[in-house]
C-alpha cells in the first residue's frame, strides 16, 4: 500500500488544535440541531426498557475507569520511542481524530440537554455528555504526554458546528454510537490475542470504554423504535445514505492510514469490512436494511472511491489552477461512485421483537 498523502504530521499543540478545528470530508464535524423536535420525542413505546436503560447509566460502572493505572505512565516511556515517524504520525492522527470525535459528541449532548425540557432525553444527553467527556479527556492526556494537549474550551469555540435535522442525529449518531463500539472491540481483542502488538496502553482501556458506545447506542435505538415512522417509507432512503456515508468516511480514513492498522497486525481492508460485518449485525435492531458489504461490487466500487479520494487529496496538495481543475474531477468521480454504490441492492430484515442487544463480540 503506497504512503498516503492526506496525513500531515502533528509538531506541536498549534498544528494539533488547527487538525481538530479542520474540516474536511472524513474529519469528525461539530452538530447543532432543532430543540423543538427533541423536546417533542416520545419515548413511551418503550418506556419498561428506557426505565432499565436509565438505572444502567445511574449505576455508572465506567466511573474509575477512565484513570490511568500505575503501569501507565511506565508503558508509555517504554513504547513511545520505539513507535517509527510514520506510525508516530499516524496515531497522532488518529488520537486527534479521535477525541474530536468523543468531543463532538458531549458537545452535542450538552448543548442538547442544556436546551430542552423534556425530561427523557435531558437525563439521557446528561449521562451521555458524562461519558463523552472522559473519554474526551482521556484521549487527550495521552496526546499531552506527547506534549500536545488540544485545548477543548478553545476547540468548542473555534470549530465551525454543522446543522443537521434532528431525524439525521438520530441516524447518524445511533450509527456512529455502534460503529465506534465495533471499531474499539475489533482492535481490543486483536491486542489481547497479540499483546505484544499493543503499542501503545491506551488501548487496554478499550474494552470497557467501548461498552459505553454500545449502551450509548442502545439508547438511540430505543428512541428510533419508539418511533417506527422513522424506520420505513421514505426515510429508509436516509438510512441507507446515513449507512453508507459512515461506512464509506469510515474506509477512506482507516485507507489512508495503514502503518497503524499494520503495526497492530490488522490489514485495514480485512479490519473495515470485519466492523462492518459487526456494525451492520448490531443494526437489525432498529433498521429493515443493511448494506451488502460482501458483495464484490460493493468492495470494488469502495476501494475505486478511496483510490478516488488520495487522487483528491493529492491534486488539492499541489493546488493551483491545474490542481483546482483535478480536484473538482476527482470530487465528481467520488460522487458517482457513492451513487454506484448506493444503487447496489440491500439486504432486508424484520426487527426483532426484543430490541436491546448485549455486546458479545
Ligand atoms: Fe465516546
Ligand atoms: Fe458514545
Amino acid at each position: 500500500m503506497s504512503a498516503s498523502v492526506t496525513i500531515k504530521e502533528i509538531q506541536s499543540a498549534e498544528d494539533a488544535a488547527r487538525k481538530a478545528v479542520s474540516s474536511s470530508m472524513i474529519s469528525p464535524r461539530f452538530y447543532t440541531t432543532d430543540h423543538d423536535y427533541m423536546n417533542k420525542i416520545n419515548i413511551e413505546p418503550v418506556r419498561a426498557e428506557w426505565d432499565m436503560m436509565m438505572k444502567e447509566y445511574e449505576g455508572d460502572n465506567n466511573q474509575d475507569h477512565f484513570q490511568r493505572d500505575e503501569k501507565f505512565a511506565q508503558e508509555v516511556q517504554d513504547l513511545l520511542p520505539k513507535l517509527t515517524p510514520e506510525l508516530r504520525k499516524e496515531f497522532l492522527d488518529f488520537l486527534v481524530t479521535s477525541l474530536t470525535s468523543e468531543f463532538s459528541g458531549c458537545i452535542l449532548y450538552n448543548e442538547i440537554r442544556n436546551k430542552i425540557t423534556n425530561p427523557d432525553i435531558k437525563q439521557l444527553m446528561t449521562f451521555m455528555a458524562r461519558d463523552e467527556s472522559r473519554h474526551a479527556g482521556f484521549i487527550n492526556s495521552s496526546l499531552k504526554d506527547f506534549g500536545l494537549g488540544v485545548n477543548l474550551g478553545d476547540l468548542k469555540r473555534d470549530k465551525p458546528y454543522t446543522y443537521f435535522k434532528p431525524k439525521y442525529i438520530l441516524y447518524a449518531t445511533y450509527l456512529s454510537e455502534k460503529i465506534g463500539y465495533a471499531r474499539y472491540i475489533t482492535i481490543y481483542r486483536q491486542l489481547e490475542r497479540n499483546p505484544d502488538k499493543r503499542f501503545h496502553p491506551i488501548f487496554r482501556w478499550f474494552e470497557r470504554w467501548c461498552n459505553d458506545e454500545f449502551r450509548h447506542g442502545e439508547s438511540f435505538a430505543l428512541i428510533l423504535r419508539a418511533n417506527p415512522s422513522l424506520l420505513k417509507g421514505l426515510n429508509l432512503l436516509w438510512i441507507r445514505f446515513f449507512l453508507l456515508a459512515v461506512y464509506s468516511t469510515m474506509y477512506v480514513r482507516d485507507h489512508t492510514r495503514p502503518a497503524l492498522k499494520m503495526a497492530m497486525g490488522l490489514d485495514p481492508t480485512q479490519y473495515d469490512y470485519e466492523v462492518f460485518r459487526v456494525t451492520s449485525e448490531i443494526s437489525k435492531q432498529v433498521f429493515p436494511i443493511s448494506l451488502d458489504s460482501d458483495s464484490p461490487k460493493f468492495r470494488k466500487e469502495m476501494n475505486h472511491l478511496y483510490q478516488v479520494a488520495e487522487l483528491y487529496y493529492k491534486a488539492k496538495e499541489q493546488g493551483g489552477l491545474i490542481g483546482g481543475i483535478q480536484k473538482a474531477w476527482y470530487a465528481t468521480l467520488g460522487a458517482l461512485t457513492f451513487v454506484r454504490m448506493y444503487l447496489i441492492p440491500v439486504n432486508h430484515h424484520n426487527l426483532p421483537a426484543e430490541i436491546r442487544i448485549v455486546p458479545v463480540w
